[in-house]
Formats: C-alpha cells, sequence, structure tokens
C-alpha cells in the first residue's frame, strides 16, 4: 500500500471513529428520517444570542447528526441555515441531511401555510425542508387573541406546501389521537410523523401504539424529561440523573444516565430529540447506538412512567383543539 493510500485509509478509519452512524427509519411517503435529531429550541425564558445555535449545529453534523429539529418559533432558523450553508460548503450533501421546521399558531388559515413556510426556508437558506410540522392543533394570533381556524384547514395549506414541493414530508406536533383520527376520517393526506413529548415520566404507551398502528413515526421531544436537577419542577417525580437504579444501568455499559434515558426511547421506536449546546454533550447523546437494553431493564425504566408533562401549555387550556388531558395536573 502506498503512502497517498494509507493517509487516505487512516483519514477515514478517523472520521468512522470520531462520527457516529444514525440508523433510519422509513416514512410511509418515502422519506428516510434518521432516529435521532438536534433540538435547537433554547426555552421559554431565553433570548437566543448570536449564534449559541449555529456552533450546535455545526459540532453536531461533525458529530454525525444528520437531523435537526427546529422551528420558526424557536428565532434561531437563521442561526441553523449558517451552519447548514458552512457545513455544505465543506461536502455534506444536503440529501444526508433531514431538516425538521414548525409552522407556528398564527399562521394557521390555510392560505398563510406556504408563505410561512417559504420565509422559514429563507432563514434556513434551503430550496426544501426533509419534514414541514403543524406545531399545535391551536391557533392563536400574534396580538394573543385566538384564532379557531380549525386544523383541518392549516391541514389543507400544509398539502399544498408538500405538493408543491418545498416539503417532502407533512407532519403534526401536540396533536392527540381524536385530532389525527379527524384528518384521516376526512380522508386527507395521512401524517408522516407525530412530534410529542416523550421521556420516562410521560411514555405514552397508547399514543405510540397507535402511531405504529397507523404507520406514523414518532418524534420525542424533551426526551430527558426531569432527569436534571437544574430543569426539574420541585413537584416532578423521579427519576433525577442519581438514581441508583439509572446509574447501575449506565455503569454496566459504560454510558451515562441521559444516554440510557435516550437508548429506551429508540427502543420504543420513538425518535428523541435531545437538544444541548454543550460539545461534549451532544458527542455524548449521539453515542447510544452500540448497546441494547435488557428486557428486565427496560421493565424499570417503564416503571417511572406517571403521565406527567413537563409541557402541558396550561395557558391554551380554554381553546377548543387544547389537545391535552384537562384532568391533570
Ligand atoms: N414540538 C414541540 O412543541 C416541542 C416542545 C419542546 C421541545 N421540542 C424540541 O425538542 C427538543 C428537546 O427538548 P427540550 O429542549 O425541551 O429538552 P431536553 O432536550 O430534554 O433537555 C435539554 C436540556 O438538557 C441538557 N442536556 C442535554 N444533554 C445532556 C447531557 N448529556 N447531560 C446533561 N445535561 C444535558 C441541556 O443543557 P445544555 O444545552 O446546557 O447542554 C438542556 O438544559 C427542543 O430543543 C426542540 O427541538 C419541541
Ligand atoms: C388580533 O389580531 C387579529 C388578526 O390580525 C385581528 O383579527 C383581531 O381583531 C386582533 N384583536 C385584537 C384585540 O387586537
Ligand atoms: C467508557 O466510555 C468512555 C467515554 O466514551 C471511554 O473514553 C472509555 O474508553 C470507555 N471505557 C471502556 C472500558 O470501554
Ligand atoms: C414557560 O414559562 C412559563 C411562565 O414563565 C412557565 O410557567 C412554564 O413552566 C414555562 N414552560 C417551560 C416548558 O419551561
Amino acid at each position: 500500500m502506498g503512502t497517498f493510500t494509507s493517509v487516505f485509509v487512516l483519514f477515514f478509519a478517523v472520521i468512522s471513529l470520531t462520527a457516529a452512524t444514525v440508523p433510519t427509519l422509513k416514512l410511509y411517503d418515502g422519506g428516510n428520517i434518521p432516529a435521532l435529531a438536534l433540538g435547537t429550541w433554547l426555552g421559554n425564558n431565553t433570548k437566543p444570542g448570536a449564534n449559541e445555535v449555529e456552533n450546535s449545529v455545526s459540532w453536531a453534523i461533525d458529530a454525525g447528526y444528520r437531523h435537526i429539529d427546529t422551528a420558526f418559533a424557536y428565532r434561531i432558523e437563521d442561526q441553523v441555515g449558517r451552519a447548514l450553508a458552512k457545513k455544505i460548503a465543506e461536502g455534506v450533501k444536503r440529501e444526508e441531511l433531514f431538516i425538521t421546521t414548525k409552522l407556528w399558531n398564527s399562521e394557521h388559515a390555510k392560505d398563510a401555510v406556504v408563505p410561512a413556510l417559504r420565509g422559514s426556508l429563507s432563514s434556513l437558506g434551503l430550496d426544501y425542508v426533509d419534514l414541514y410540522l403543524v406545531h399545535w392543533p391551536v391557533g392563536q394570533f400574534n396580538n394573543g387573541t385566538y384564532d379557531y381556524t380549525d386544523y383541518v384547514e392549516t391541514w389543507r395549506g400544509m398539502m399544498e406546501a408538500k405538493a408543491l414541493g418545498l416539503t417532502r414530508s407533512i407532519g403534526v406536533s401536540n396533536f392527540n389521537q381524536q385530532q389525527i383520527d379527524r384528518l384521516l376520517e376526512l380522508g386527507l393526506e395521512k401524517p408522516s410523523v407525530l412530534q410529542v413529548e416523550i421521556n420516562l415520566n410521560l411514555q405514552q404507551p397508547s399514543l405510540l401504539a397507535y402511531c405504529s398502528s397507523k404507520d406514523i413515526r414518532v418524534m420525542g421531544y424533551t426526551p430527558f424529561g426531569s432527569l436534571f436537577y437544574s430543569k426539574a419542577k420541585p413537584d416532578a417525580p423521579a427519576p433525577r440523573v442519581d438514581d441508583p437504579a439509572l446509574v447501575e444501568i449506565a455503569k454496566k455499559y459504560n454510558k451515562t444516565v441521559p444516554q440510557v434515558s435516550l437508548r429506551y426511547l429508540i427502543e420504543l421506536g420513538v425518535i428523541p430529540i435531545p437538544k444541548s449546546l454543550t460539545k461534549s454533550r451532544i458527542e455524548q447523546n449521539i453515542d447510544v447506538f452500540d448497546f441494547t437494553l435488557t428486557q428486565e431493564e427496560k421493565d424499570v425504566l417503564k416503571s417511572f412512567d406517571r403521565n406527567y408533562r413537563t409541557i402541558p401549555q396550561l395557558k391554551w387550556l380554554d381553546h377548543p383543539y387544547y389537545p391535552f388531558e384537562k384532568t391533570t395536573q
């Protein structure tokens, strides 16, 4: 083997050691969705700075992430766009990337959907996204008053956006089973994806079974739930990151407790969306594809399910399309 070839082989060996490869799942309408995505929401009390998300997306792509979850409402689509442009210029192919963004509540009128997506595409610097989601079934104007537009009308706008090629697939977020069923009963296009909160305290087994029966993929947001003391509300149920049962499982695989909780979601068939602005955590969170939990361990993880929501959005409780159970919390 010549020196040139050796250097070449070494180069690829290094790449394969440092960048994880994430498996993909099939979408019913033909796409392949990577089984883990980077989250980009900064939280509802945090104002976006200049480039923290641009950095996180760049580090994520270097670490092997190919799926980025963003939204108009996060006010950082431009930062995502700058990171994508940089990585594409460095040789990452657009076709390898899977970009998800979301329609905000203020744009629920059928004719508002396509212009809203065009705006997101312009911020992202893309010709199309891979997945466009209705962020919530709840409409609300920018002045705070409710928009009572039926989400069925919004969905017709989404179908139009897909037909125009502005997005490869369309889906919904924070819709309940009845709301999805209503789209299907009307004979409208089936959502490819449902994005909802899924974590150890909110495992949603019946919603997952429903989606599986309809061949709808599920993305799980806030995948760490109340694991971290810094984020957990005082009344949030266990576990925390130092829970002895979880620490024991993590030790067995030389993983961390956050990694074990992501792995559990993956084994439930859920696409977790861990968010981090920290390079080492971004790298850690994708390093979850080289171990498999035993049934006994999964039973331990299952035992933390409390139907506890970290994002109940109670402020929209009186909207006719409020999606969650109104009795708990
Ligand atoms: N569709 C919707 O309505 C909706 C709602 C909520 C969220 N989402 C999506 O889901 C994504 C994730 O949800 P989320 O942002 O609410 O919460 P999350 O991903 O469950 O938690 C994020 C927090 O965990 C920390 N963290 C991440 N990895 C860690 C690790 N390995 N060890 C210790 N700490 C770690 C992060 O800290 P640092 O950043 O400081 O590292 C951050 O404080 C969002 O970013 C967004 O893309 C969608
Ligand atoms: C809020 O905005 C909507 C849409 O622009 C408008 O129809 C409505 O009258 C406004 N309501 C108030 C109280 O300003
Ligand atoms: C355990 O994981 C760490 C971090 O990924 C790694 O550096 C270390 O080599 C691993 N140890 C063993 C025994 O595999
Ligand atoms: C968002 O902010 C409101 C008001 O400050 C708070 O009650 C709510 O818990 C926050 N939601 C999340 C998910 O942090």
